[in-house]
């Protein structure tokens, strides 16, 4: 395992909120990906993800996707980055190299070219994500594809006050105010990408339905509990209304939408 520079654990992510020493913290992320990996290797395989590629995977948290780049599309490797590797380390695997490093650093640089470079979850975390865009598309090999997924909110702001859309609301504010939290962004990432010199760029939203006692529900009441501090010190909500938005997604009452995943994608050039 390598370890980068001193930046490791300056970003905010982690700190207060989604502490990785925080018992279930694993679980919690294993629920997004659980939702997520499907549609995520689907499109990673479509733009080209199989045997030869050395990949990055940027903010690899438990590590399920850099594993089934591995394991299914039998990638040569992956270089699995993240500010805490701890979940990262408890399952080696041939193939996947780790690096505890902050990716939102100035400086970050693993010394190596790409030709799949991935993010999900974690550029809207970062403030700076701009230059992160930038930086991530400079570890392209010519020809190799930037892949970035974060969350996108198609609704909490027009959603009627509802107990759901208030806690939803109020999360996104309470992580804007402890981590700098930002996915107000997210639509303009086909244009940001091609601004990072990238061509061939496309993106695609996927919203998971919000199933009683399904993964992106429990995923929800996970994050809703670890943010919880956050939450109700914007004073939009109390503990009150949590728990009424918690009883009803998991009700049979339940009938709102999920924020989802924008994924966006574009290609390094080859030099004429
Ligand atoms: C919401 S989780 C997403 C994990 C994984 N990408 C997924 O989709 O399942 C965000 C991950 O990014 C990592 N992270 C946050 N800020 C980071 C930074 N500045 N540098 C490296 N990793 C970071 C966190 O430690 C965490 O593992």
């Amino acid at each position: 395992m390598g370890r980068m520079g001193t930046d490791a654990g300056r970003g905010r992510y982690g700190e207060a909120v989604f502490r990785p020493e925080q018992a279930g913290e694993d679980e919690r992320i294993d629920l997004g990906a659980l939702t997520y990996d499907d549609m995520t290797m689907e499109r990673l395989r479509a733009l080209g993800a199989g045997p030869g590629w050395n990949c990055l995977d940027v903010g690899a948290g438990t590590g399920t996707v850099a594993r089934r780049l591995i394991e299914e599309a039998e990638v040569a490797s992956v270089l699995a980055v993240d500010r805490d590797v701890r979940f990262l380390a408890a399952r080696p695997l041939p193939g996947l190299d780790l690096l505890e490093a902050d990716a939102g650093a100035p400086d970050f640089d693993p010394g190596r070219r790409f030709q799949l470079v991935h993010a999900r979850f974690v550029l809207m975390h970062l403030p700076a994500w701009r230059g992160v865009i930038t930086r991530l598309a400079g570890l392209l090999a010519e020809g190799g594809v930037l892949v970035l997924s974060d969350a996108v909110d198609l609704t909490t702001r027009t959603a009627p006050p509802d107990a759901y859309s208030r806690v939803m609301q109020a999360m996104w504010q309470g992580l804007r105010d402890t981590i700098g939290t930002d996915v107000s962004w997210v639509a303009d990432y086909p244009r940001h990408l091609r601004d990072a010199g990238l061509v061939s760029v496309a993106a695609e939203i996927r919203v998971p339905p919000l199933v009683p006692g399904s993964p992106i529900s429990r995923f929800w009441i996970g994050t809703w509990d670890r943010a919880r501090e956050s939450i109700v010190a914007t004073g939009l909500v109390d503990d009150a209304v949590i728990e009424e938005a918690v009883s009803y997604l998991g009700s049979p009452g339940c009938a709102a939408l999920s924020p989802g995943m924008i994924t966006a994608w574009g290609r390094r050039p080859l030099s004429a």
